[in-house]
């Protein structure tokens, strides 16, 4: 096992590789994730094949960052005809769900409602979204993508520092939940390091749907189960709930900064309209001319006015009405910018309108190029690290608490300390606002897939990396790079330690920013690189995750 365990620190340190002539790249945040990609796409699979294979190994082998009772948004794009397409498989809130649902008798959030346990859970989409994906875009059979999630559940897979971290954190949620404790911890304790984490149930779960689709969850016994353990437990699920989920495709938003078209995810992401806003105005204020310090200001003060829009307009677009064509548009990132100093910090309260927050590094995102030239980019969650914490009894489903995305009470923070307004507040049957941005950059030299966990600061990551793409960065110094953050509240930059000098921290200071440095760093960005002019593929895993990236 300890010999194991070594092999995956060692792919996780040499996760760039670089290689010439016509090749495929996986890259994910668990290497056993990333075996299985790479051995769907040698069977002659496609990227949508893979992409399969990579979601359902995640939700085993990456229970606190992903799953089956979770959701997610994959973007894919498909050679053959064009095709860009974003497949949302966002949770969406139980029919029994309302408005005020954590909120106490005096209108205040209850604490820990929406995060611990079956009440927090939203209607998964993950198993659907999957089942579609295989039908429509993939070539081969469910049974053969499903099947290495389906050897990892049954087989195991052993804990690691990382996973001891996230179960530590969640532990008396763990603990709560007798299924939960039984599969992820050992003897009601954070397993030790080697510990072999079997989901029997998971795979049985697994089993179930290949040989019925997505009826062998939405429908019949497992679905059964999943209300009867959620109802059990102070939850609010109905079958109809499950009977009822769908998967939506949705165009993707489409943007241009300078020669590189940008392509990411629309509402229920909030991730898509923020990053094309923020490079608009960006470009607005010729931001690639500037001196190092000037960018890294004005790279937080758009970052500001984004999240300041994202709490005001965005919501569930099946829902609310999000004037999207404006805030992605050239002339509203004109007015919006306007007031951009390059010498001082506009104050967040100044702005019209309306916390040491967990770091994110739950949620998980994959990029995955097939040899035609296929690619997805994919990020999935259950959100809070192992979501709700919440086994429903016999069915080895970890279920998310993704209904803390919504804003329980408009101006109140939520778990990431982000605030939101009407246009995302809880109704039934509506999808919670995300963060996730899968996000494909393009010009006529180079193109790239990449996208990160990282809860509230997944959109200024993706920011980041789109503009490393664009001034010709590798992939593996983009998943490297030191990273910095502002989210309009509250209202001061988050930073890694190695995101500005002393005298950049000195001068931003002088500026009125008011700076935060983060204990350690957060995110798991993974990038595939197409350099065209050699067809060059390179691929890199984010070097604070425990990832593996593989050209071949
Ligand atoms: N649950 C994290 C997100 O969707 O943004």
């Amino acid at each position: 096992m300890k010999k194991f365990i070594v092999i995956l620190f060692t792919l996780s340190l040499v996760a760039c590789q670089q290689n010439s002539g016509p090749q495929h790249a996986v890259a994910t945040a668990h290497p056993i994730a990333t075996q299985a990609g790479i051995e769907i796409l040698n069977q002659g699979g496609n990227a949508f094949d893979a992409a399969v294979a990579v979601s359902a190994t995640l939700a085993v082998v990456e229970p606190y960052s992903s799953g089956m009772g979770g959701g997610g948004f994959w973007l894919l794009h498909r050679v053959v005809d064009n095709k860009t397409t974003m497949i949302d498989g966002r949770e969406v809130a139980p029919n029994a769900a309302s408005r005020d649902m954590y909120l106490d008798e005096n209108g205040d959030v209850i604490p820990k409602l929406s995060i611990d346990g079956a009440l927090s859970a939203g209607i998964p989409g993950q198993p659907a979204a999957l089942i579609h994906i295989n039908q429509r875009y993939g070539t081969l059979s469910l049974r053969k993508v499903l099947a290495p999630a389906i050897k990892a559940a049954n087989e195991g897979f052993p804990v690691t520092e990382h996973y001891r971290r996230m179960a530590k954190f969640r532990l008396e949620a763990l603990r709560a939940s007798p299924d939960a404790a039984k599969i992820f911890l050992q003897n009601n304790e954070v397993p030790e390091i080697g510990y072999l984490i079997k989901q029997p149930d998971l795979a049985e779960t697994l089993q179930k749907m290949t040989r019925q689709g997505a009826n062998g969850f939405y429908k019949g016994d497992l679905a059964w189960a999943l209300v009867e353990g959620v109802r059990e437990a102070g939850g609010i699920w109905n079958i109809t709930d499950l009977q009822r989920y769908r998967v939506v495709e949705r165009e993707p938003l489409v943007g241009q900064f300078g020669e590189y078209k940008v392509t990411s995810v629309p509402p229920s992401s909030s991730g898509g309209v923020a990053i094309m806003a923020m490079l608009n105005m960006l470009e607005q204020h010729k931001w690639s001319s500037l001196n190092e310090v000037d960018q890294k200001h004005l790279l937080v003060e758009v970052m500001r006015r984004a999240y300041r829009d994202r709490a005001v307009y965005l919501g569930d677009t099946d829902y609310v009405r999000v004037p999207l064509d404006k805030l992605t548009s050239k002339e509203y990132a004109k007015e919006l910018g306007n007031d951009i100093k390059l010498n001082s910090a506009t104050a967040s309260a100044s702005l019209p309108g309306l916390d040491d927050q967990p770091k994110g590094n739950h949620t998980t995102h994959f990029s995955i190029l097939d040899k035609q030239g296929n690619r997805v980019a994919a990020t999935l969650s259950i959100n809070y690290p192992f979501g709700s914490c919440f086994v429903p009894p016999g069915t080895g489903i970890l279920l998310n608490d993704e209904m803390d995305d919504f804003s329980s009470k408009p101006g109140e923070p939520n778990a990431y300390g982000l605030v939101g307004a009407e246009a995302n507040a809880i109704a039934p049957g509506k999808r919670m606002l995300s963060s996730m941005s899968p996000t494909f950059v393009e010009s006529n030299d180079r193109l790239a897939i990449l996208g990160t966990p990282g809860g509230s600061r997944i959109i200024t990551m993706v920011l980041h990396s789109i503009l490393g793409v664009t001034q010709g960065d590798s992939a593996k110094d983009i998943v490297a790079a030191p990273r910095f953050h502002h989210q309009y509240l509250p209202d001061e930059i988050q930073h890694e330690s190695d995101a500005f000098s002393g005298s950049e921290i000195d001068n931003l200071t002088a500026r009125g920013h008011t700076l935060r440095e983060l204990n350690g760093g957060y995110g798991n960005m993974q990038v595939v690189i197409v350099d065209k002019a050699d067809n060059e593929v390179s691929a890199a895993s984010d070097p604070r995750g425990e990832g593996e990236a593989i050209v071949q």
